[in-house]
């Protein structure tokens, strides 16, 4: 480590802040279930390897992950990966790329047992084995047969069990980590190849220059923008708002997940495994509802479904509640033993959450933010791609992503439940194997471009000295109510012009923004206002692609286009932003039609319906 001062740069207004220099083969930034899977790897293949991490790594938001990880172990009944693969495609509505899915759903089962081996305390059938509960959308026999058991639980806390065992895995394999560090901006040299990352140390308020051989960018995603969801405070997409700001695209941010089952509220998660254990849903007239949307897996429907079905019920009036506007789930008739071994978790959040005796009494719920399907464009080795010309498919050198912060895409327009956590493990794998490939231990290292700490420090130095008239946080929540009354479970076009109008006038009061605090150390306004930048730049996005995208696909439901449109829009989108004239700019690249090996063929498109 060295230290050295930054030149006085005219773009700082000569205030120059010193910088303390690192260099490594890899930096991995974010340490949830992703950053921490690819940082084992990377360590494991003798790379000297970084981890940054904006909070305490076990209380990255895998933490909050309850009912599972999907894999076809076949521990509870027939299952192969085949049948997870033509789930994955089905659940995704025909916007996953199959190559991709084929590479997620073989390599889960390995996947899996390699973290049982890392000491994950999963829950065990009478046998021994990991135990396995069904999940939305999970069938066998190519959707032929009943649901599948394919979700690998640790009770209901799966991502808590998985993130300190990473944790523990990464400490041993000598991972350097670099704790509270908050990642401002990528270095990218003149050839766009991404050289390291510049971050601020948030208890000292140090600058420090992390120069690499290779960035992993696992960030999570910006479930923040909404006013009501599942998401940490922490989720803010700061791995997304550093690809736009780089100018590289952004995919299919238009896909927002709405859990069916969060508390009303209150917008904490009930997992989905509770249905999977026998829960199910009721309107106002004590209707088990599901069997008139998914007559044939009723309350196992996957989500975008369910979340369409619940906001039909409250819609057409049979809602529950005083003001009719939410709905129950029912785990009363379940055997309090059950649900004392299975769903510990949620049980206590119901108490505290809603004061709820799930053993006595339904839980009031409502469709809640909970995962974004779009984001930073990867192949299946993580590797950040961008389109130059024709192809859409050019890696960008240097740079990775992977999990909520990343789109593969295997989750295409709708995700299963318990596909995120196994997309955490196979693809943060994957990049340690890829990272092994083209970095070499130790390779010396360019210096850096002589610019290279300028678009951080001066976004930094910008927004520390802000002296508008509105307070990050009225722009924060302005942005937050405009995303959910304006980009929600149904979409029409006149709502969401009206979205864009709106939210581009909240892009466009950043620039009168205000930030009390012009200290360095421990600076929660400056910290949220660079969380808010990163948020707003990928909600402008979102509301723009949902606007463009004249379809119902997964996810995306139109009311004024009610169909899936294979023939116009079966093709992913990619956007880039212009931050000083705040523009959008929508471009596409097509769905890889082909599979990974020849062991599967293309499925072909079909009407989705369960
Ligand atoms: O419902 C849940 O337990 C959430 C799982 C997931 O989002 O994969």
């Amino acid at each position: 480590m060295a230290s050295s001062d930054a030149p006085a740069n005219p773009a700082l207004g000569g205030k120059a802040y010193p910088i303390v220099d690192h260099t490594f083969d890899v930096v991995v930034v974010g340490a949830g279930g992703a950053g921490l899977r690819a940082t084992v790897g990377c360590s494991q293949a003798g790379l000297r390897t970084a981890c940054i991490s904006k909070v305490f790594p076990t209380r990255s938001h895998t933490v909050a992950a309850q009912g599972g990880v999907a894999a076809s172990l076949a521990n509870m009944g027939p299952d192969n990966w085949k049948w997870h693969m033509y789930d994955t495609v089905k659940g995704s509505d025909w916007l996953g790329d199959q190559d991709a899915i084929e590479y997620l759903c073989r390599n889960a089962p390995d996947a899996v047992y390699e973290l049982e081996h890392w000491g994950v305390p999963f829950s065990r059938t009478a046998e021994g084995k990991i135990y396995q509960r069904p999940f939305g959308g999970m069938t066998t026999d190519f959707g032929k047969g009943p649901p599948a058991q394919r979700t690998c639980a640790a009770a209901d806390r799966t991502g808590h069990a998985m993130l300190h065992t990473l944790y523990g895995q990464a400490l041993k394999n000598s991972t350097e980590f670099f704790i509270e560090y908050f990642a401002i901006d990528l270095i990218m040299d003149a050839e766009g190849k991404c050289r390291g990352v510049v971050c601020l140390k948030l208890d000292d308020g140090t600058i420090h220059r992390f120069r690499s051989q290779l960035v992993i960018l696992a960030t999570g995603g910006y479930g923040r923008a909404y006013f009501s969801a599942t998401s940490a405070h922490t989720c803010t997409g700061d791995g997304g708002g550093m690809i736009l700001r780089a100018g590289l695209p952004i995919q299919d941010l238009e896909f927002v997940q709405f859990h069916p089952t969060g508390i009303y509220g209150a917008g904490c998660l009930i997992t989905e495994g509770a249905r999977g254990e026998g829960g199910y849903l009721t309107n106002a007239k004590g209707e088990r509802f599901m069997e008139r949307y998914a007559p044939s897996v009723k309350d196992l429907a996957p989500r975008d479904m369910v979340s369409r079905a619940m906001t039909m019920e409250i819609r057409e009036g049979r809602g529950v509640g005083k003001n009719a506007d939410h709905i129950y789930l029912h785990l009363d008739h379940l055997d309090p033993a059950i649900l004392h071994e299975r769903l510990p978790g949620i049980s206590e959040s119901a108490k505290i959450f809603a004061g709820v005796d799930v053993t006595r009494e339904p839980i009031p719920v409502l469709p809640t933010v909970h995962y974004n399907m779009g984001g930073i464009q990867t192949n299946y080795h993580g590797e950040v791609l961008t389109k130059k010309g024709d192809n859409p498919d050019v890696v960008v050198p240097g740079l990775m992503a992977l999990g909520e912060a990343a789109c593969v895409s295997v989750h295409g327009a709708n995700r299963l439940g318990s596909n995120s956590l196994i997309d955490l493990v196979v693809f943060g794998r994957a990049a340690g194997l890829q990272a092994a490939e083209i970095v070499k231990p130790g390779a010396k290292q360019p210096e850096l471009p002589a610019n290279s700490a300028e678009l951080a420090l001066s976004r930094l130095d910008r927004y520390r000295h802000a002296n508008g008239a509105t307070p990050t946080a009225d722009l924060r929540l302005r942005m937050q109510k405009v995303m959910q009354n304006n980009c929600a479970v149904y979409r029409t076009g006149e709502v969401l012009q009206e979205g864009c109008r709106l939210i581009h006038d909240v892009w466009s009061g950043r620039d009168d923004i205000k930030v009390t605090d012009r200290s360095l150390i421990w600076n929660s306004d400056l910290i949220e206002t660079l969380e808010f930048d990163n948020l707003i730049v990928q909600a402008v996005v979102t509301m723009v692609g949902a606007e463009n995208r004249k379809e119902s696909r997964g996810a995306h439901a139109r009311e004024d286009f009610a169909q899936r449109d294979d023939a116009n829009w079966m093709k992913h989108t990619l956007a880039t932003i212009d931050d000083d004239a705040k523009k959008v700019s929508i471009d596409y690249r097509p769905v890889h039609s082909y599979t990974m090996t020849d062991e599967v063929s293309y499925i072909e498109p079909k009407a989705r319906v369960y």
